[in-house]
């Protein structure tokens, strides 16, 4: 059920995790414990979604009552973007931990490789900051390995780094990065990228898979509204009545069968078993080719906040 990809330093990540950005705080205990019951053992989170600790509490409480040992989980949090100084980054990662109820984290990632400034009110809550900040990826990087030396991390990554901003922090790394994760489905399918992170084994771990249909978050967030919706594309319903499965669940096996790692994010019960039940089915070369042919690079998280720092990562191709 829980099939896991080893990544560059011999860990071994679940495929399918559950994203937890958005889960509405009312339901969010009772969605993760629900995940665990299902079999999800891979649980993102990060400090700019301001549920740490209430997944820690579920956590905590899952592992006191079922036959589970915290070996069996993988839990991944961010770097927010207000922390990468590197005097920062291991306070920022003790916070999580605190919050999280655990001595280690299996992820760590750099939020997005762009810093912004400490707000007044420190320690943070989680909203987001506004002036950027000029720091060094590699200051950043350097500290990120320290979590890995002093075993607060497992292993350590990135998000919606481009090649440029992954070679820079590469060459002088004594711990390569194992994830870069990035917004991918259907209609961004992330080739290049994908192709630039197999050879030097850096998984591309898909967030959006399923190119967040619904959205409604604050205009704040500045998440473009798709101009359609692959869960309701025809192309995929066609695929999906073929194999007897639902549209979510083509759109993800597609990511899974290229390789990828996914994050779902969902709520409703029948949906979070769908997203996790990948594995029993496979798709033909013929659909993979129908759904490569949806490919339009629209991007849904453009990362406007950030648009105009230095390492704005969406400037380059890829
Ligand atoms: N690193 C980053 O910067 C970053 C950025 C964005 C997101 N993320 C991570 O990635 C996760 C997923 O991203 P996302 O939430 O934007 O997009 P998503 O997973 O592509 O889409 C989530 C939306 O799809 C619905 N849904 C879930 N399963 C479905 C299915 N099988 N069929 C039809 N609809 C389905 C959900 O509604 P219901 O809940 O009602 O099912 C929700 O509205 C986040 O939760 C977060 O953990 C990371």
């Amino acid at each position: 059920m829980a099939v896991r990809l080893t990544l560059n330093n011999g860990q071994r990540i679940p495929q399918v995790a559950l994203g937890t950005s958005r889960i509405s705080a009312g339901n969010l205990e009772v969605t993760i414990r629900r995940a665990l019951e299902m079999g999800y053992r891979h649980i993102d989170t990060a400090f700019m979604y301001g549920n740490e600790a209430a997944i820690g509490k579920v956590v905590e409480e899952y592992l006191e009552t079922s036959n589970l040992t915290r070996q069996d989980l993988f839990i991944t949090t961010k770097l927010f973007p207000s922390y990468m100084k590197g005097t920062a980054v291991g306070p920022a990662l003790d916070e999580s931990l605190r919050r999280l109820r655990l001595n280690y984290i299996d992820l760590f990632l750099i939020h997005v490789p762009c810093a912004m400034k400490e707000l007044d009110n420190y320690p943070l809550k989680p909203q987001q900051p506004t002036e950027f900040m000029a720091v060094d990826l590699k200051e950043t990087w350097k500290a990120m390995e320290e979590t890995v030396y002093n075993g607060k991390a497992h292993s350590i990554g990135v998000c919606s780094c481009n090649s440029k901003q992954l070679d820079y922090i590469c060459k002088t790394a004594r711990i390569q990065p194992v994830v870069n994760q990035v917004e991918a489905h259907a209609r961004l399918p992330q080739r290049k990228l994908h192709d630039y992170c197999k050879p030097r084994k850096i998984l591309l771990q898909a967030f959006c898979p399923l190119g967040s249909p619904n959205f409604s978050g604050p205009v704040a967030l500045n998440v473009v509204q798709s101009s359609d919706n692959l869960v309701e594309h025809r192309v995929i319903i066609d695929i999906a009545e073929k194999h007897n499965r639902t549209p979510g669940q083509v759109l993800l096996r597609n990511l899974v069968q290229r390789g990828m790692a996914v994050i779902p994010k969902s709520e409703n019960p029948q949906r979070m078993e769908e997203n996790l039940r990948l594995f029993s089915f496979s798709l033909s070369e013929e659909d993979m080719i129908q759904i490569d042919k949806l490919e339009t690079g629209e991007r849904r998280f453009q990362l406007a906040w950030y648009k105009g720092h230095p390492e704005y990562p969406f400037d380059e191709e890829f």
